[in-house]
């Protein structure tokens, strides 16, 4: 596939103000998930699950791409349309987690690195012919005491992108994720600099290793106060924050940023990225791509009962309706209230 044709698919992810869904958690993820709903993590469980997600009444007004897992993009809907097919055919673009986790990174004491790379290559050529046509790999940075430490930083940036330049090559464009956890006791500025110094080292790795820029999506963290601190940034400084932090960084050929949500609280995470387009004009689209942010309340509104379904779509529609505003810099906490009673 020629590098316009990435280009291309990147910009049709952050077209129209959508953005992506993140369904693609692995079996263990997924089974915390169910843990909270006390359901059995079984593959009809999961299947189910994510053909109420995939089936939600107009998601494809808001919802671009849909990042799966690898069982879930070998799954068919009850009627057996194969997933993959079943996106496509509503104008969701599916994509594939590739990564295969963060491991202990050696000689870091509580630092990770992402593993993966063996094989990726004929495992992209696999996923390509499923219907996959974007890939994401998520790096995780910790921030604590001393870390992150460059050795970690360069690590995960190096792999992210050998990820990254095979997924080109491949015709996949490439969901580059790099993310700073916000679990830590610590306050904004120090997210800040973690952000900075990762990104930075990021699109240094990204530019050495021949990434063509132009079809690439970064997903990153918003630069934001830890949760355990005891002071919590407003929206406003998340946004002003964020966007130095970027300015700062990226290139102004990336055509687009799809945050990730982190932990955040669903209404956090609209507000937060509405705030973040209400600061003008950028170099670009500046999106979302959600798990928990986008299924937490749906999640819990199906509890595993098939009398559930339209509940939890009802509630994945409202949580994408959100952001897809929030995209737009419409976002008002009125609209939590105006979607729930429409
Ligand atoms: P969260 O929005 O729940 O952080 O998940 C996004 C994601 O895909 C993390 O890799």
């Amino acid at each position: 596939m020629a590098p316009a044709d990435l280009h291309e698919t990147a910009k049709e992810l952050v077209a129209d103000d959508r953005g992506i869904l993140a369904a693609d958690e692995s079996s263990g993820t997924i089974k915390k998930r169910f843990d909270t709903i006390e359901l059995e993590s079984t593959e009809e469980n999961r299947r189910a699950y994510r053909e109420l997600l995939f089936t939600t009444p107009r998601l494809e007004e808001s919802v671009s791409g849909v990042i799966l897992y690898d069982e879930t993009l070998r799954q068919s809907s009850a009627d057996g349309t194969p997933f993959a097919e079943l996106l496509a055919s509503r104008g969701i673009v599916p994509g594939i987690k590739v990564d295969t986790g963060a491991k202990a990174l050696a000689g870091a004491p509580g630092e990770t690195v992402t593993e993966g790379l063996d094989g990726l290559r004929e495992r992209l050529q696999e996923y390509r012919g499923l219907g996959a046509r974007f890939a994401k790999w998520r790096a995780v940075i910790t921030i604590g005491d001393g870390v992150p430490t460059a050795y970690c930083i360069e690590a995960n940036a190096h792999a992210l992108a050998r990820y990254a330049a095979l997924c080109q090559e491949q015709g996949l464009v490439p969901i580059v994720e790099p993310e700073v956890l916000m679990d830590a006791d610590n306050d904004i500025e120090t997210c800040y600099r973690a952000t900075k110094r990762t990104l930075h080292k990021v699109f240094d790795e990204l530019y050495h290793q021949r990434v063509d820029l132009t079809g690439i999506l970064l997903k990153p963290n918003m630069v934001i106060s830890g949760k355990g601190s005891s002071t919590q940034a407003s929206a406003e400084e998340v946004a002003e924050w964020t966007i130095r932090c970027f300015r700062g960084t990226v290139p102004a050929a990336v055509p687009g940023i799809v945050f990730l949500s982190g932990g955040q609280s669903d209404e956090q995470a609209s507000a937060n990225l509405n705030a973040i387009n209400s600061r003008g004009e950028q170099p670009w689209v500046l999106s979302f791509s959600y798990g928990r942010a986008l299924q937490a309340p749906a999640l819990a509104a199906w509890g595993g009962k098939s009398e559930n379904v339209e509940a939890g779509q009802s509630f994945l529609a409202l949580r994408a309706r959100c952001n897809s505003a929030a995209v737009a810099g419409r976002y008002s906490a009125e609209m939590e209230e105006l979607s729930r009673s429409s």
